[in-house]
């Protein structure tokens, strides 16, 4: 086994341990100088004598002293004081936050690596306090040089630059779980991958230099077998806290079990409890294409940015290959307005110039950005996932076309599941919101999502809402938004940000679902109310039918005619419950074929039409008289 010297094996990371800052290394006084004395020549405080109050214990400060305190942050020292920007702020959330990430990433690797996904994710409880989080993946495995930087370093990754939709996007997911653990138990990232059945795997522990923001090595060696021909396996113990219910690891697993049906994901949780999602669909999503910025969603000093580190020579090059949908015309046009040419020289273009070709870019026409760099779940796949999931009576899903905000495209999902099992209709319906096919479990009410769901006006679908709520019954509304850029509020990707253009396509998409939702709903109403009448019906059917049976008994009723009268009535109740469960199974029917006959992509489960509490088949008269064919009476 090769060694790296950094840090002792044994001795891990207190020394990373983040301490509360002291002014000990770097004085804010000038030690040597007493109270009241003059200020040393040259050392500048002369030039900023600030008063100083009386019976006050503060010093104040000069540039030059402040001067000596001014240093570089290093970004995991920022992220290490600032764990909760990354989802890190209490142990259950960090518990799911470390899963989340590890299993985005092994999700993101298989898919582009085209590979049906497989991951286990196990967590061992070491301790109430303290977990142990293996997760592991089929996918391409990593790189040896690569397992570092991916694992130590944080802003590092493949995806932040590209125009695609994936999971991941910052580049700071994994490296800050590692972080975290860091932090609460001193203990090594440990990874194992392996990138093909020929090359051996390899195996290190690993933990993060804060001040330099990169890895060291711990411990590393090649291992000639391994249980995966390929594959990536991340184990971190850290400080956590493990419950059920919302907002838990497990819900996180199932959700992502909905809207990933082509994933089979095994998960053993803290107690040893293991729940296998099988895999629903056997193909996995349409890979999306890496697509260029479009010309509208980048900002001015973007755009110059982009201009000083373009490879192109000539303004018409570096506006047709750098950006999506310029054609020549396009860049012609461009060009013209912003007072160039075609030909003038990239790196000719001063800030006044880049001023007006940033204003001629947003007053020319050019075409929406193409799409295909999104790959929706699709209708067929979200209903799959929701069926084998949530148990309900019935499903409707819609995927809209795609759409643009800051020249970023992205689509919306929505699919609802009415009439769920376990739920009360007394309650608001349970949101499920996903970005990029990963669930979002925390920040709500910060969310666009909610904030559009909200703001849907639901009653319009037979469904009650109070003011500024989401609405009321027992359904799971499901929600995804995809796109090459999802518009996070936080690095911890947990909410979506309000811009209009998002807001505006979420709602439709929740009226495009409601509205086929609303049909099953009041035509289950109709059989609902049709139910209760006959009920009703039946309550009384019995008594009504004695009385028919007496009225239409001619002559004095004695003692010797109560057995014929009975008779009579068991006969007349047998033909009233007839007609009633007739006039009944028409309502159940008219149910169950205008579904299908209005929306054939509204799914309902066998039976679940039918009027609830069907009306049994009513019992034969007592004097066992057979039941005429062709007449009610
Ligand atoms: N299991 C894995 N298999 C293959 N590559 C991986 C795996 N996990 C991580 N990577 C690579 O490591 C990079 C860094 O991962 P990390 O989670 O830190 O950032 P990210 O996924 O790019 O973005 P985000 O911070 O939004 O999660 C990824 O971009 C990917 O290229
Ligand atoms: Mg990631």
């Amino acid at each position: 086994m090769k060694k790296r010297p950094a840090q002792k094996k044994g001795k891990p990371m207190q020394q990373d341990r983040i301490e509360p800052a002291t002014t000990e290394s770097v004085p804010a006084t000038n030690p040597t100088r007493t109270r009241g004395a003059a200020p040393a020549p040259g050392d500048g405080a002369a030039e900023t004598p600030a008063p100083r109050r009386r019976g006050s214990s503060h010093v104040p400060q000069t540039a030059e002293s402040l001067a000596k305190r001014q240093r570089e942050i290093s970004v995991s020292e920022f992220f290490a004081k600032n764990r909760h920007l990354l989802g890190f702020d209490n142990p259950k959330r960090a518990l799911m936050t470390a899963v989340k990430e590890a299993v985005d990433n092994s999700l993101d690797a298989c898919e582009e690596a085209g590979t049906l996904p497989e991951i286990l994710v196990e967590i061992r409880m070491i301790n109430e306090e303290r977990f142990r989080m293996i997760v592991e993946d089929n996918g391409p495995g990593i790189v040896k040089a690569q397992v570092p930087k991916i694992f130590g370093k944080l802003l590092y990754g493949s995806k932040f630059h590209t125009m695609k939709q994936s999971r991941g996007q910052q580049g700071i997911g994994i490296s800050a779980a590692g972080l975290y653990a860091q932090i609460t138990t001193g203990q090594p990232v440990a990874i194992t991958t392996r990138t093909g059945a020929k090359k051996p795997a390899y195996t290190c522990e690993l933990h993060l230099d804060t001040t330099k923001n990169q890895a060291e090595i711990q411990s590393e060696k090649d291992l000639d077998t391994w249980h995966r021909d390929h594959g990536t396996r991340v184990e971190i113990e850290f400080e956590g806290k493990y419950e059920k219910g919302r907002r838990s690891v497990d819900e996180y697993i199932r959700e992502t079990a909905i809207a990933n049906p082509h994933v089979t994901i095994t998960y053993i949780n803290p107690l040893g409890e293991k729940t296998v999602y099988l895999r629903q669909v056997q193909s996995n999503p349409e890979p999306p294409k890496e697509i260029k910025p479009h010309p509208y969603g980048v900002e001015l000093g973007t755009l110059m940015k982009m201009m000083r580190s373009t490879e192109e020579k000539k303004m018409q090059g570096f506006l047709c290959n750098d950006f999506s949908r310029v054609s020549g015309g396009v860049a012609h046009e461009i060009l013209e307005k912003a007072g160039l040419t075609p030909n003038t020289w990239v790196q000719s273009i001063g800030t006044k110039e880049a001023e007006a070709l940033y204003k001629a870019i947003n007053a020319t026409k050019i075409m929406a950005p193409p799409t295909n760099c999104i790959s929706p779940i699709g209708e067929d796949r979200i209903l799959a996932g929701l069926k084998a999931t949530v148990r309900a009576k019935c499903y409707v899903a819609t995927t809209r076309r795609p759409s643009v905000y800051r020249g970023n495209p992205f689509l919306l999902e929505a699919a609802i599941a009415w009439d769920c099992e376990g739920m009360d209709s007394e309650d608001p319906v349970t949101l499920f919101r996903y970005a990029n096919r990963v669930p979002l479990l925390y920040q709500q009410s910060a969310c666009a999502i909610t904030q559009a769901a909200v703001d849907t006006s639901w009653k319009n679908y037979g469904l009650s809402q109070p003011r500024g709520s989401l609405p009321i019954g027992p359904a799971v509304v499901f929600i995804h938004f995809a796109s090459v850029w999802v518009p996070f509020t936080s690095e911890s990707k947990d909410a979506i940000a309000n811009y209009p253009e998002v807001e505006k396509e979420i709602k439709l998409a929740l009226q495009d679902v409601g509205r086929k939702i609303g049909t099953f709903i009041r035509q289950q109403e109709h059989a609902e109310r049709e139910a209760k009448r006959r009920q009703i019906f039946e309550k009384y059917a019995a008594i009504l039918a004695n009385s028919l049976a007496r009225i239409t008994h001619k002559g004095q009723i004695r003692k010797a005619h109560e057995k014929s009268i009975a008779s009579k009535a068991s006969k007349i109740n047998y033909w009233l419950q007839k007609i009633a469960k007739r006039e009944s199974a028409a309502a159940d029917k008219l149910v169950k074929g205008a579904m299908v006959e209005v929306h054939e992509d509204v799914h309902v489960v066998e039976g679940a039409a039918a009027a609830p509490e069907a009306a049994p088949a009513p019992a034969k008269p007592a004097d066992g008289t057979k039941a005429r064919k062709g007449s009610d009476k």
